[in-house]
């Protein structure tokens, strides 16, 4: 198993965390899942694959700044040197960015630009887009901002709905983001900033 230690934070379902727990041959090993939705099924399915959770309510915290020091402070115990946001529905702050700068990688469900923010399905559909997709991308202080490293188109069938368009992005999500991370994590070895 890989040295190199990675936390996947994540507010909702899990699926994108259980495309990346399920992959073989993962380039890092997932030390922690980060959730900041108290009961989401995500952290059942981090239990059920015996990765070690942080979960908490950033309304709990007097402001984001501290929220995050709290984070911080659990990722570096465990070690974690990659940060991959999936489904992670909250805006990392500068407390973060800075710390793991370069590191964090965001999972999307549009071709970004377009379709930002909550509900880019919903938006998609909405827009009469006759191609959607997926993009992976380093994430910066914006909202689904920062440099993409990699996208894949998902045709809009005539009659999707949300949940149909739902099924074929995820499908591709799955197999995309693992497959980032392993050559973002395997170059940044090759390559390692001193
Ligand atoms: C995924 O489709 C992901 O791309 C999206 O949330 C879903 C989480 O699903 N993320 C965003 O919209 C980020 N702006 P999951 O919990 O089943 O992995």
């Amino acid at each position: 198993m890989s040295n190199v230690k990675a936390a996947v934070f994540a507010s909702g379902t899990g699926s994108n965390f259980e495309a990346i727990m399920n992959s073989e041959n993962l380039a890092c090993e997932i030390v922690l899942l980060v959730c900041d939705k108290p009961g989401a099924s995500v952290i059942e399915k981090a239990e059920r694959f015996g990765v070690q959770t942080f979960v908490a309510n950033p309304k709990a915290y007097a402001s984001k700044s501290e929220y995050e020091a709290e984070v911080l402070k659990t990722v570096r115990e465990f070690g974690v040197e990659w940060i991959f946001l999936a489904g992670y529905m909250r805006l990392v702050g500068v407390t973060l960015l800075e710390a793991y700068e370069g590191k964090i990688l965001n999972i999307h469900p549009s071709l970004l630009p377009a379709f930002p923010g909550k509900d880019a399905i919903g938006q998609a559909l909405q827009s009469g887009a006759t191609v959607t997709g997926v993009t992976v991308h380093f994430i910066d202080e914006g909202m689904d901002t920062g440099p993409i490293i990699a996208q894949e188109k998902v045709t809009v069938m005539p009659g999707d709905t949300e949940e149909s368009l739902k099924v074929r992005i995820q499908q591709v999500e799955h197999a995309l983001y693992p497959r980032v991370i392993n050559n973002i994590v395997r170059r940044a070895s090759l390559y390692p900033v001193k």
